[in-house]
């Protein structure tokens, strides 16, 4: 992997340091020696310029608009594949045959159940509680019930997977199901995974719920074009917090929570809240267009801009042709969808947004598919999770299995008060 070096000089003092290089070519100066040698730490406020770690779970090229898994494109990975395949290509490093996908599903619907003492929680949060926060409290308790990471977290850790994948949607669902007051709905071992998701989150006693073909279709999307994203803001945590030894639970706990933030997972909800009230102020673009550009506004447009695509996000490309589709068949006419498009094409003609390589990001169109499936926006960002879960859980397996991992413990540059002599409390002014 190193087969360069990058030579620098600090106070007149030359230093070198090797070059890793990646299968696509990415390369990364590896400052593992860098303060012993040198006596400084780099500097680099919201890790713009740095590389946590190695990985081959996904790549991303966000100067031409390319996103893989394990080395698949996501165009075709959304187009042939079920989220459960996809699940399983993240863990494993390889796509199913037939006997490992259907011993994978056997595994998905055996743990489908929550444990009914749990059920309990669920009477404890007030009925406006955030879904994101619900769900973080349940999978991180969720250890408590199933303590077989104790040990070895790697030794059970396919059981864990499969666990957690199939338990979220489950307490996911069940949040639901708690907040509109109505009888849980529990999970069924002839319906598949978004199928079984969908069919707790509406089928009522007294209207039951038809899973169309079209919608498992469409949400089956959505949760391959979310399953994975390398080192984003939540991944980084999941693989901070599982650092310091913490078993999965909790790492994905705090994975979570991380994602519910507007600048990252939450911003699917944002969007929504942002076009409604566009939509409520008569469709006046030109107004929050200025505000999205002016600096002393903290309003920004929601689903615009990615830290690391300098063009198109491909998901987001992918999930707007699926809008078109699904509204189509369900003979949905949205108009926030036409609101969504209008927004689009002036900021993409805007020199504020061209120069600075905004574009529509994976956020922009998802919540209007949401929307469609009758998903209410406070759980646009549980879906999200639903689907970033398989992700999370092989970045923290890679993270756990790769015997040089050291606690995630990042450095400073101190710009405080320099040491100065205690007052007691009657001297101070
Ligand atoms: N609207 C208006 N201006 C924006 C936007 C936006 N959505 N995004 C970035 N900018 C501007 C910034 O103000 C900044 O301008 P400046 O150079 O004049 O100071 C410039 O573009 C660069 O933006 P940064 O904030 O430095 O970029 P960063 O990489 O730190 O942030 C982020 C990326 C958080 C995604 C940002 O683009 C944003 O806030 N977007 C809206 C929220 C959003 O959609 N988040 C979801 C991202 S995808 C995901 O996490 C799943």
């Amino acid at each position: 992997m190193t087969n360069t070096t990058a030579e620098f000089i600090i106070d007149g003092k030359s230093y070198t340091l090797p070059i890793i290089e990646g299968s696509e070519g990415d390369r990364g100066i590896d400052i593992n020696g860098l303060l012993q040698q040198t006596g400084c730490i780099t500097l680099d406020p919201g890790f713009k310029n740095t590389g946590s770690c190695t990985s081959s779970i996904t790549y991303l090229d966000g100067n031409k608009g390319i996103l893989r898994y394990r080395g698949y494109a996501i165009e075709d990975l959304a187009e042939k594949c079920q989220f459960v395949e996809v699940a399983y290509l993240l863990l494993h490093g390889k796509l199913p045959n037939e006997s490992e996908l259907e011993h994978f599903r056997g595994l998905l619907e055996r743990f489908a159940l929550l444990h009914e003492d749990m059920l309990h929680f669920f009477d404890h949060f007030p009925p406006n509680a955030s879904p994101m926060s619900i769900l973080s409290v349940m999978v991180n308790a969720l250890h408590n019930y199933y303590p077989e990471m104790s040990d070895d977290p790697l030794e059970n850790i396919d059981i864990t997977a499969a666990r957690l994948i199939s338990k979220i949607r489950t307490i996911a669902a069940f949040s639901y199901k708690k907040s509109v007051g109505h009888p849980l709905v529990y999970p069924r071992n002839d319906l598949s995974y978004c199928g079984n998701f969908l069919n707790m989150m509406f089928d009522k006693p007294v209207r039951p719920y038809t899973v169309r073909p079209e919608v498992v279709a469409a949400l089956n999307k959505l949760l391959i074009l979310h399953a994975d994203h390398e080192q984003n803001c939540s991944t980084a945590t999941v693989r901070m917090v599982g650092s310091a030894g913490v078993n999965l639970y909790a790492s994905i706990s705090a994975g979570i929570n991380a994602l519910w933030g507007p600048l990252h997972g939450g911003a699917n909800e944002a969007v929504l809240d942002m076009l409604e009230t566009i939509y409520a102020d008569d469709c006046n673009f030109e107004k929050y267009i200025t505000k999205a550009k002016d600096r002393d506004d903290p309003f920004r447009l929601s689903g615009f801009g990615h830290r690391v695509y300098r063009t198109f996000d491909p998901r987001g490309t992918i999930i707007k042709t699926a809008c078109h589709e699904i509204l189509e068949v369900l003979e949905v006419s949205d108009p926030l969808l036409d609101l969504a498009q209008k927004l689009e094409e002036i900021a993409l003609n805007d020199e504020y947004f061209i120069s600075r390589n905004l574009y529509p990001n994976v956020d922009f169109y998802s919540g209007i598919i949401y929307r469609a499936i009758g998903i209410p926006s406070n759980m646009f960002t549980v879906m999200f999770a639903l689907g970033r879960l398989p992700g999370w859980i092989s970045q923290w397996k890679e993270m756990r299995e790769d015997t040089t991992t050291k606690i995630g413990r990042p450095r400073q540059v101190y710009i405080g008060e320099p040491a100065r002599d205690f007052v007691s409390l009657d001297q101070r002014s």
